[in-house]
């Protein structure tokens, strides 16, 4: 198993921080349930059945298994939702393979999607039955038809927005909003490079940049991507497959290099966009799909006196306000057409696994939503 090593965040420490969350989590709800529930508890049902896909043992795509679970009444703090679509993300794969923590098993897969809420814990303010929400956040539990969660993981959706836009673009879309204004700090003007270009976070990441001035380099598998990249943003694509990316990106920026690379590819892409930047830049490693970044990257970037970024939108949107104002920036851009969501595939949730071996396969473009019913 390619396991990330290296500069990769350790995963114990992981563990232990969405542990804890989901331990503080458990904590509240039984708090806010002894100081509320009366008032639930009379309007508690029977547990609901749906469909899920979960894990039982961390392993390939055959490992997700298409279960029939129950899910009982909202807890004090939660909110069950009603699911409409839900988002496919490179974090899933992570996490069927056991290097992103289940908090136990098995357990249901994924992180982001969208619906309607259906039931409501009894100290939840501000979210009623038939709200149209979406979240991208830990701990996992997003494969399903219905599903419970913290209400204050929940933003509600402008009427603009439909469920499978939300679903592609809640994880991915915050996501490139923080590279965007804060990792990066990316000044209008800049030349910048994005990996996996025409990858369900870069597509985004490429639109955002170019709206906000930046000369987009992308770098993409095939023609077909780079085509879609350059639809989308990128004002140039490299196929980094078959072509010499540092001496093409010496090429357009006349030896200058760039200000910022966003690096999502990780192993097989680090050395290179390291070589693209020029002395003082910003080395943005957000990502490991190739696997983890060799260590000897550091001290290649130390050469040139890079910053080197590793950030994680969980842990950028822990304060709810944060993750508030993220998520108004993502659906203002959204609803004013400076970025768009291109749904590449659709999978009915049944096939999750074949959307997992796509993915990992380098055979979806854009965003992909599996969609319960
Ligand atoms: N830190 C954060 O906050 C954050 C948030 C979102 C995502 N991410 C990370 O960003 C990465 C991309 O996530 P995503 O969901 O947007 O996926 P994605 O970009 O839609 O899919 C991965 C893409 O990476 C490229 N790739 C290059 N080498 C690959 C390899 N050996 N195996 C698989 N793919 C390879 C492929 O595009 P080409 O064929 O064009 O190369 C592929 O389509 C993941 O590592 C994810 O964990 C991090």
């Amino acid at each position: 198993m390619d396991l990330p090593t290296g500069i990769e965040p350790p995963l114990p420490q992981r563990a232990e921080g969405y542990g804890a969350i989901h331990t503080r989590e458990r904590q509240f709800t039984r708090i806010f349930t002894t100081m509320y529930g009366q008032k639930h508890r009379a309007r508690s049902r029977l547990p609901v059945k749906t469909r899920a896909v979960r894990i039982h043992e961390p392993g390939g795509p055959e490992a997700l298994r298409l279960d029939d679970i129950r899910v009982p009444d909202p807890g004090a703090t939660q909110v069950r939702i009603a699911q409409r679509a839900v988002g496919l993300n490179f974090l899933d794969t992570y996490q069927r393979r056991g290097l992103f923590p289940s908090p136990a098993l098995p357990c249901v897969v994924g992180f982001e999607g969208a619906g309607v809420v259906e039931a409501v814990g009894g100290a939840v303010r501000g979210l009623e039955e038939g709200d149209r929400v979406a979240y991208a956040c830990a701990p996992p539990g997003a494969y399903a038809g219905l599903r419970l969660i913290a209400a204050d993981a929940l933003v509600r959706l402008p009427d603009a927005i439909d469920f499978e836009q939300a679903a592609a673009a809640m994880l991915k879309g915050m996501t490139a909003e923080y590279l965007v204004h804060g990792s990066g700090k990316v000044q209008p003007g800049d030349a910048v490079l994005v990996t996996a270009a025409a990858g369900g976070t870069g597509l985004l990441l490429c639109q955002w940049l170019a709206h906000r001035g930046s000369t987009v380099i992308g770098c993409v598998g095939d023609e077909a991507k780079r085509a879609l990249a350059e639809a989308h943003g990128c004002r140039h694509a490299i196929d980094y497959r078959r072509e010499d990316v540092a001496a093409r990106v010496a090429e357009l920026t006349g030896g200058e290099g760039l200000a910022v690379a966003y690096d999502s590819v990780g192993r097989d892409t680090a050395r290179a966009s390291v070589a693209c930047l020029r002395p003082g830049g910003t080395l943005v490693l957000y990502g490991s799909a190739s696997g983890a970044v060799p260590q000897s990257v550091l001290a290649e970037a130390a050469a040139k006196s890079l910053a080197v970024v590793r950030p994680g939108l969980f842990e950028e949107n822990a304060a709810p306000a944060a993750l508030q104002a993220r998520a108004e920036a993502l659906f203002a851009v959204l609803e004013e057409g400076a970025v768009a969501v291109h749904v590449g595939r659709r999978y009915p949730l049944a096939e999750a696994a074949e959307a997992h071996r796509d993915l990992e396969a380098r055979r979806t473009t854009g965003q992909s939503v599996l969609l319960p019913a």
